[in-house]
């Protein structure tokens, strides 16, 4: 594994240029959030650096290879995870269970007992793309999920989460949105 350091997305400019850099190079190589343009990236970075929010950088050898951000939500107790990425070069090498992991302690400090987020299937990379969900199907294809093409649900559950619901057709139809939660809780 290399060297890498945390880092604070808000500490320079390069950083924030960066940052979005990352996230449009990175999301559409991954077949997820389709629309993203420089607007909407440099708004999310902008976003994300508030004061009130957890958003925290990874890098390696001076290099941003990955950030995360979360907002707090329920009064503090509940806090929402966008974005996260990690760049496609330093995918698969266990440098998202580090960032999530860190960023879980950092919520973990300002009292967040749980995270949330949802997972856009725009680009059909689930089962969920292939059926209409109604009020019959909803639960049994949630718990039958099958990841066709690297939908990132999966690399949340091996961080922890599980799936609590979906908005079916939230992009259009038969495109859903993925909803996850994790307990983040010490003493359980
Ligand atoms: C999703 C993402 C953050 C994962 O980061 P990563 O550094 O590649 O993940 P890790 O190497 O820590 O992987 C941890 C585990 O999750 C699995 N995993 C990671 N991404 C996965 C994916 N897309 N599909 C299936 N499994 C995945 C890994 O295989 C690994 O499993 P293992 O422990 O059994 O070996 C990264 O791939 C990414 O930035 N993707 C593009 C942007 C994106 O989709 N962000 C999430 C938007 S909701």
């Amino acid at each position: 594994m290399k060297d890498f350091i945390f880092c604070d997305i808000n500490e320079s400019m390069e950083i924030k240029e960066e940052a979005v850099k990352l996230l449009l190079e990175t999301f559409p190589k991954a077949n997820m959030w389709p629309d993203l343009d420089e607007k909407m990236a440099v708004e999310t970075v902008n976003e994300s650096i508030v004061e009130e929010n957890i958003c925290l950088g990874l890098k390696i050898n001076n290099e941003l290879i990955g950030w995360g951000c979360l907002r707090s939500e329920y009064w503090g107790k509940t806090w929402e995870l966008h974005p996260f990425v990690i760049s496609t070069k330093f995918q698969g090498k266990g440098f998202g269970q580090i960032l999530m992991g860190e960023i879980e302690k950092i919520a973990q400090e300002k009292g967040a007992i749980g995270i949330i987020l949802g997972s856009g299937d725009e680009e059909k990379l689930t089962s969920l793309s292939e059926k209409e969900i109604n009020e019959e199907n909803i639960f049994e294809e949630i718990k039958n999920i099958k990841n066709i093409k690297n939908h990132p649900y999966e690399f949340y559950k091996k961080c922890g989460f599980m799936i609590y619901g979906i908005i079916p057709n939230a992009y259009g139809a038969n495109k859903s949105s993925i909803l996850m939660w994790k307990d983040i809780r010490k003493n359980k």
